[in-house]
């Protein structure tokens, strides 16, 4: 028997569909059920951190699964990405007012699919420095001797 507040995020899902050039997107599935989520992130930097400004999922699952994944953008709406990484699968089986037993991997897909978002936009970025990089030592190393003011 699902809560109301389950029922609630079932019917009326928050944060249901994808985001146009998303700065970080995470897919999982779960090979016994098949229920597949992806859920999308919007990153802002700010001075000291980086925070997830807009965040949006498409699951195909269960009534839970839905549920959890509404449930799982709204606790990370705003929040910074290491803040973020923290929530739980019990953070988000708490804010629906519990889960049954049997249906408490669906958190799982939810918090799952946010990390690999984050993931996802780290690795970007951590690609997107070493580039700029890469390129000058390939300049440097190819055309040692055609600098026009020598
Ligand atoms: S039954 Fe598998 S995610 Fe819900």
């Amino acid at each position: 028997m699902y809560s109301k507040s389950v029922m609630k995020h079932f019917m009326r899902p928050k944060n249901q569909g994808q985001i146009k050039n998303p700065d970080g997107v995470g897919t999982v599935g779960n090979p016994t059920c098949g229920d597949i989520m992806t859920v999308y992130i919007k990153v802002k930097k700010n001075k000291d951190a980086e925070a997830i400004s807009d965040v949006k999922f498409e699951t195909l699952g269960c009534a839970a699964a839905i549920a959890t994944s509404s449930m799982v953008t709204e606790l990370a709406k705003n929040k910074n990405l290491d803040q973020a990484l923290l929530i739980t699968r019990q953070d988000v089986a708490d804010s629906l007012e519990g889960l049954p037993p049997a249906k408490m991997h669906c958190s799982n897909l939810a918090t799952d699919a946010l990390r690999r978002a984050i993931e996802d936009y780290r690795s970007k970025a951590r690609e997107k420095a070493e580039k700029p990089k890469k390129n000058k030592k390939e300049e440097e190393i190819i055309f040692p001797d055609t600098d026009p003011r020598k």
